[in-house]
């Protein structure tokens, strides 16, 4: 397979309250529902599309030159494509210049590459489903589509990367997982991830969990200062190191474990109040 893992980048970067990246999540409707999904992704589940006032969000949230990153996930980007698109020319045409990147299963293969070609800038790149691209742990992607995603990759060197081997226990977790038992699987620490900006409005603290409406993950809203949510991912990261850390040595679990099944023994992080308001 001639895709490589993507090196990974400092985590909880913030320049002048702002995020060096965040991710966007319009929902986990999905052409697939695999068995260890950490969103809960199915065809039936729930999409909004992306709008300006997303957008508008973002721009004011992320660094915009080079630095910053924006991710699109959910679900299945492809699902969504022309909203994909009409979102990255949006970003571009107001500013953003930094990396973006769309993680996908790529399936929908065609698709998959006009989102790619789509971008003025040419660097919006790809990240797959380990398990879809490899068949360790989900069905294989049809042939077709991995052969059209190796040739582009071939001839496009570095834009599009597989996704990490690990599964953490987080939405469909770890024990329906059926890929090989060598997969990475449990750590008592917290990957640090950035955080998500929701279709439903929200901010949410973790890519993982973000189907888990519990408190201890809620940053802002689409109408929170921007300082709010750079204040609040702080905080976040200071309950990880503080509280949820701890936690999960004492009781010997892994750190999603944690999240997914015990925040009711646990304290919020000392969010703004009201972190939702924009008026901390
Ligand atoms: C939730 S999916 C959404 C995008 C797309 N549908 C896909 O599968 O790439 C994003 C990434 O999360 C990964 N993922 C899903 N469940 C996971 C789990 N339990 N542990 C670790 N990674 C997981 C997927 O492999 C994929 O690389
Ligand atoms: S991991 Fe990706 S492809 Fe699999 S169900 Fe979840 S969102 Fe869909
Ligand atoms: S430990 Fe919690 S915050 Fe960290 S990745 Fe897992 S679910 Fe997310």
């Amino acid at each position: 397979m001639v895709f490589q893992e993507r090196a990974s980048r400092d985590r909880g970067v913030i320049q002048d309250n702002r995020l060096m990246e965040l991710h966007l999540y319009p929902g986990n409707r999905c052409n697939r529902d695999c068995d260890f999904c950490t969103v809960f992704g199915s065809p039936k589940g729930w999409y909004h599309d992306y709008t300006s006032d997303h957008l508008d969000a973002v721009l004011r949230t992320v660094i915009l030159h080079d630095l910053g990153a924006v991710k699109f996930y959910g679900g299945e980007p492809t699902l969504n494509a022309d909203n994909v698109i009409w979102a990255i020319a949006y970003l571009r045409d107001h500013g953003f210049t930094g990396a973006i990147v769309i993680y996908s299963n790529g399936i929908q293969a065609d698709r998959l590459l006009a989102i790619l070609t789509s971008d003025p800038l040419g660097k919006t790149t790809a990240s797959l489903n380990y398990s879809i691209a490899t068949g360790d742990g989900a069905p294989q992607m049809p042939l077709t589509s991995l052969h059209k995603l190796e040739a582009y990759e071939t001839a496009h060197p570095g834009a599009i990367a597989i996704g990490h081997p690990d599964i953490v226990d987080s939405g469909r977790g770890i024990d329906p997982f059926t890929g090989q038992e060598s997969r990475p699987k449990a750590s008592h620490q917290c990957p640090h991830c950035y955080p998500v900006l929701k279709t439903d409005g929200t901010v949410h603290a973790c890519p993982f969990a973000v189907e888990n409406p519990a408190p201890h993950f809620q940053l802002g809203d689409l109408s929170s200062d921007p300082e709010a949510i750079a204040q609040n991912f702080r905080a976040f990261f200071t309950w990880l190191e503080q509280v949820h850390e701890p936690y999960a040595i004492e009781h010997n679990l892994p750190a999603c474990t944690v999240c997914g099944s015990h925040l009711d023994d646990l304290p919020t992080p000392q969010f703004l109040e009201p972190a939702a308001s924009g008026t901390p």
